[in-house]
């Protein structure tokens, strides 16, 4: 144990021993674009020919799929792209803002607008971007609309009311602004980008369908685009790519032998007994019961169909990460693959759903990476989506806020995977941290060396010639 300690102290003192912060280990800070593709679920690159994709693959890091937070929707796990928190700490809980005191619920764009709702302690990458020196921008993104700690994204367009999130010339319109504009004449060092296909035609029609696969090709040619207009205003060599998604998405099933949760006409439950309800929003649902009458909406809805989930809020499973911000309501309620939760009437009509649990591999969107940073032609397996953030921040030379992600999960897709390389981004709190680990990791292996020795000598002498040299012994040479 002593020696893998103080292997840790060597790594740790290696910077100390290079030089300060523009040691030989700082690289240019790179641009980054990163994209997501609402609703792209890992495995839709396999019933659909994409071209793109398979040489951005080629080109730089594909994962087998990423993990995102549940709930698996779209503003919370955008938002978890953005922060690298998980949903119960960020408090982005839902797509729908809403108050139980009044009942009022806003749909997904209003909510884009309540900055209460987003700006609830904890700041997306734009901003910690702007707040050390850097330029960001963000196009369409879930959270752009909002300030957050009286700061917005400095360059953004928010899509109008009503967007026709499908129109492929408007998506090429937007990438030649983010490219030439924004990168290019406005010299943004970040910029966030999202598409709302194949999400929507994911619903409509459900994900194993020839729309669908159609949907596939227009992201696919989409990202033939994107990098060929990298290159064409020369940024290719100096602008990482980062592509992902919200989450997958999963065909409901409906018809003939398909027994559908319908809330109202679950036997000892009534919607009486509750002051506030969310449902008929796919396959997840909260609701608060009526002052006195938890213990009794719970024990109705508890093993009430068998196919819907019923929790208290703290007895959610911790792996989910979805139990204890406040504005989680006292029970919550999922259902299996394939079930959405209604009401009073099975109203609900999209063909595919997400909202799902994210461990069901529907769940799980797609992961792409190249650039300058990123190695070529590396696999890597899935992940959770925390981790992007910590990467990004890494990427941009920026110091991260606190998260939920790490470095280490991802570090290993750089071409400089070194952890010496962390800390070029300056004067930054975290290499003066590192500078004092250093000393302290020096002090401690000077101790170790000097203990070893003298121990080892001792024994030498102490022992015969029988002995064979222990583990600790042979790799202590190596060091
Ligand atoms: C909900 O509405 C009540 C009554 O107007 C107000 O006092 C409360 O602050 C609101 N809560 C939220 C979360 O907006
Ligand atoms: C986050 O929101 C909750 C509930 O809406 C509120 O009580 C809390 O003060 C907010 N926290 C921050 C840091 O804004
Ligand atoms: C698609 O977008 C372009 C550019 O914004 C617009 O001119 C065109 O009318 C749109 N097409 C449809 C079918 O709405
Ligand atoms: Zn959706």
């Amino acid at each position: 144990m002593f020696l893998s300690v103080c292997v840790l102290c060597l790594l740790a003192l290696s910077p100390a021993l290079g030089a300060p912060a523009k040691g030989p280990c700082a690289r240019p800070r790179n641009k980054l674009l990163f994209i997501s593709f609402d609703g792209f679920r890992w495995d839709y690159d396999r019933d659909v020919d994409t071209p793109n994709l398979d040489r951005m693959a080629e080109d730089g890091v594909k994962a087998a799929y990423v993990t995102p937070p549940y709930l698996t929707v779209t503003s919370p796990t955008h938002f978890t792209l953005l922060t690298g928190r998980y949903i119960e700490n960020h408090g982005v809980i839902h797509n729908m803002w809403f108050n139980v005191s009044t009942q009022e619920k806003k749909q997904y764009y209003q909510t884009q607008f309540v900055d209460d709702y987003w700006d609830n302690g904890s700041l997306p990458i734009w901003i910690t971007a702007q707040r050390q020196g850097l330029k960001a921008g963000s196009l369409h993104f879930p959270g752009t609309a909002a300030t957050y700690q009286e700061e917005v994204v400095q360059v953004r367009q928010v899509e109008p009311f009503l967007y026709d999130h499908n129109n492929e010339t408007d998506w090429r319109l937007n990438v030649d602004r983010v490219m030439g504009d924004w990168f290019g004449r406005q010299d943004l060092d970040l910029v966030t980008l999202y598409f709302g296909e194949p999400d929507g035609t994911g619903h409509k029609y459900g994900p194993e369908t020839p729309e669908r696969r159609a949907a596939v090709r227009q992201v696919d040619r989409t990202v033939g685009y994107i990098r060929h207009a990298a290159r064409s205003h020369g940024l290719a060599d100096r602008l990482n790519v980062i592509i992902t998604a919200d989450h997958g998405m999963t065909t409901v099933r409906r018809g003939a032998g398909v027994n559908e949760i319908v809330l109202a006409d679950i036997p000892g439950f009534s919607f009486r007994d509750v002051k506030f309800h969310l449902v008929d929003y796919g396959p997840s649902g909260m609701l608060l019961p009526r002052d006195g009458l938890l213990e009794k909406v719970y024990r109705a809805l508890k093993g009430g169909h068998p196919n819907l989930h019923v929790y208290k809020k703290e007895d959610m499973p911790a792996r989910l990460h979805f139990s204890k911000h406040p504005r989680i309501l006292p029970i919550i309620l999922w259902a299996d693959p394939g079930y959405v939760i209604n009401g009073f009437l099975p109203l609900q009509f999209n063909k595919g759903e997400h909202g799902f649990d994210n461990e069901l591999m529907e769940m799980k969107p797609f992961f792409r990476a190249a650039g300058p940073d990123f190695l070529r032609g590396l696999l890597v397996g899935g992940f959770e989506t925390v981790n992007i953030y910590p990467l990004m921040c890494h990427l941009l030379g920026i110091t991260p806020e606190i998260n939920d992600g790490s470095l280490d999960v991802t570090r290993h897709m750089l071409v400089h995977s070194d952890s010496v390389c962390e800390t070029t981004a300056g004067e930054s709190l975290g290499w003066r941290v590192m500078v004092g680990l250093s000393a302290v990791a020096g002090f401690l292996v000077l101790t170790f060396v000097v203990m070893t020795t003298w121990s080892k000598c001792r024994r030498d002498r102490e022992s015969s010639s029988l002995d064979q040299p222990t583990e600790d012994q042979e790799k202590q040479t190596s060091l």
